[in-house]
Order: structure tokens, then sequence, then C-alpha cells
């Protein structure tokens, strides 16, 4: 698996230091609320497991699963549920946890998505943010990295279903592409 990688990115410390601050902040912003994490699968993960536990309030967590249709590394804006919540967000502060924001376009359709179900609030944490490759105006509230315009995997993140179990952020190699089709 390593042979693919061309850069590690982000490694486990520098993540661990990271998830480590935002679960701190989030749990300092919804101290004394009910606050209701929402994963999406598949990317977030890892990043959803490590950050509840960086999480020292009172939380419930759901997931959602959505997929873009289009290629697997560019994103169309046509955005499927695969997987609903299980519980209703009325009245509730949600915290979208995502594994990372391109061109924003998965983002404004959850947040549309959600916020037509009456929550309280809705704000969102990203592990990733690649700000450089947006098309739609969202900004996440909480964000762990700024990176540059290449594609990762790693740590959720996948490349054709593969490398979401690596523990870094990793850039591959030009010619781990295509070798799965
Ligand atoms: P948009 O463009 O809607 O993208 O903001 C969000 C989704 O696109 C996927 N994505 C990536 N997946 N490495 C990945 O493994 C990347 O560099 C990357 N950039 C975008 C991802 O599923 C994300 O939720
Ligand atoms: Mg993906």
């Amino acid at each position: 698996m390593e042979r693919d990688v061309q850069e590690i990115l982000l490694d486990r410390v520098q993540i661990a230091a990271k998830v480590k601050e935002l679960g701190k902040k989030i749990s300092e912003d919804y101290r004394g609320k009910d606050l209701l994490v929402v994963g999406i699968l598949k990317g977030a993960i890892m990043f959803m497991a490590d950050l509840v536990r960086e999480i020292d309030i009172p939380i419930t967590v759901d997931f959602m699963a959505v997929s873009s249709y289009g290629q697997s590394t560019e994103s169309s804006g046509a955005v499927r549920i695969l997987k609903d919540l299980e519980v209703s967000v009325e009245g509730k502060n949600v915290l979208i946890v995502e594994d990372i924001v391109d061109t924003g376009l998965t983002l404004r359709y959850l947040l549309e998505n959600l916020k037509s179900r009456h929550p309280a609030s809705v704000r969102v944490c990203t592990l990733l943010d690649k700000p450089s490759r947006r098309q739609v105006e969202v900004s996440p509230d909480y964000n762990g990295f700024e990176i540059p315009d290449k594609f990762v995997v790693g740590y959720g993140l996948d490349y054709a279903e593969q490398y979401r179990h690596l523990p870094y952020i990793a850039v591959l190699k030009p010619e781990a592409y295509g070798r799965e089709e």
C-alpha cells in the first residue's frame, strides 16, 4: 500500500493534535447545549471517531451517506442521499462532520437539506479544506487544515474505495491512479 504513496501531507501526530484542538473548541462552544454530531459516510469515519472522543460534553451521534454523481475524483454538484439520519434534527443543534470541503457542492446540499428540517442550528466541522477549488460560497465553522489543490487519500479518504485505512493524509503517485479500473 505504502508503495503507492508519493507524499505524506499530514501525519498521525499532526492529525491527532488538530483533532484534539477542534474537540476542545467544540466542547467550549456547545457547553450546556444539546448537540447532535452528524458524520458523513464514508470519508469522515476516522475523523468522526477521533473527534467525538475529544468532545467532553454530552452529545448524540448519527450518520448520513451521500454520493455525488460523476467521476471518482470530481464532484458534479448533483448529490444523492444513500443513507439518511435515523433521528429527527428538529430543534437540535447539529454539527456536520466532513472529511473535506472541495468545490463546496456537497456541503451546500447538506446544509440546505438539514436546514429544511428546522434544526435549532447547523454548523460544519471539516478536517480538510481546499478553498482554491470552491465553486459555491460555503465555509466550514471548524476547519482542521487548509490544503493545496491536490487529490488526497487516507484517514478515511479514498481513491476508488482504496486507501481509507491509511493512518495519515497522503498524495498518491501518478501510477497509482487507474490501476484499479
Ligand atoms: P465537494 O466538491 O462537493 O466535495 O466539496 C466533497 C466530497 O468530494 C470528495 N473529495 C475528495 N475525496 N480526496 C478524496 O478522497 C480528495 O482530495 C477529495 N476532494 C474531494 C469527498 O468525498 C468529499 O466529501
Ligand atoms: Mg470519496
